[in-house]
């Protein structure tokens, strides 16, 4: 391709969607506790998910209970929910509450955590730092449906919307990534340590767009830097 199409096409691009590109080596930082802040994450059409890894790096000084990742579908708010209540239990609700993790106090330092689930077995396991947590059952013979909205920063009450300000995330994300399926334990534990070039296939950090409303800062995560 000759130099000027390439700059043709390049714009094209840019210029195609009010949307952002993705969030490579970069976090989000709500600063402050509101109702209106959020960052959208735009994953690609999916039917349905019979199996899902999802990660991400968070720290956060709050004390009460918050939202860690939203998916919502207009069949359930609560589609995909990962909840953090009161700085020592990770409950996830795949449509409804299905289980809770005991996780070390989350704090200032950022930690990385991963969920698992697979819709047969109903096997979920939680890893934070790359230290697997004993493996729990549930949400078996559910899916997880498609066509909803992620969201970090707030937990959905309405695809998109209805957000609570007591249920909102104040501090750090990044490294958002979700895959439809169950990663393997050596993945995991690579993927933990950081700087691992592979994205999920449904939201991959690097390069899924974004939407963000109210109060985010977008700044380099440092995370790979040596
Ligand atoms: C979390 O803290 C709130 C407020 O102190 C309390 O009402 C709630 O029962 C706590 N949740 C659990 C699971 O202990």
């Amino acid at each position: 391709m000759k130099p000027f199409a390439t700059i043709v096409l390049v714009m094209c691009i840019y210029l195609s969607g009010s949307d952002s590109a993705g969030l490579y080596e970069k976090s989000v930082i709500f600063p402050t506790e509101t109702d209106n802040s959020f960052v959208r994450l735009n994953a690609p059409h999916f039917t349905s998910l019979t199996a899902f890894t999802v990660c991400f790096r968070a720290a956060t000084e709050a004390t009460r209970s918050y939202s860690l990742l939203s998916y919502a579908t207009s069949a359930s708010y609560n589609e995909l929910l990962i909840w953090q209540e009161n700085k020592t239990e990770l409950w996830l609700y795949l449509g409804s509450y299905v289980d809770r993790f005991y996780v070390p106090e989350m704090n200032s330092l950022l930690r990385h955590i991963c969920v698992s689930w697979e819709s047969k077995g109903g096997e979920i396991t939680v890893w934070v730092n790359g230290r697997r947590s004993v493996r729990k059952v549930g949400g078996k013979g559910r899916v997880v449906r498609g066509s909803g909205q992620f969201l970090l920063g707030q937990e959905q009450d309405s695809v998109g919307g209805s957000f609570d300000i007591k249920q909102s995330f104040v501090g750090e994300i990044t490294d958002v990534n979700m895959w439809d399926r169950v990663l393997k334990p050596n993945e995991i534990e690579l993927i933990s340590q950081g700087c691992y070039s592979d994205g999920g296939n449904i939201i991959d950090w690097g390069s899924t767009t974004f939407t963000t409303g109210g109060n985010v800062i977008i700044k380099d995560n440092n995370y790979c830097t040596f």
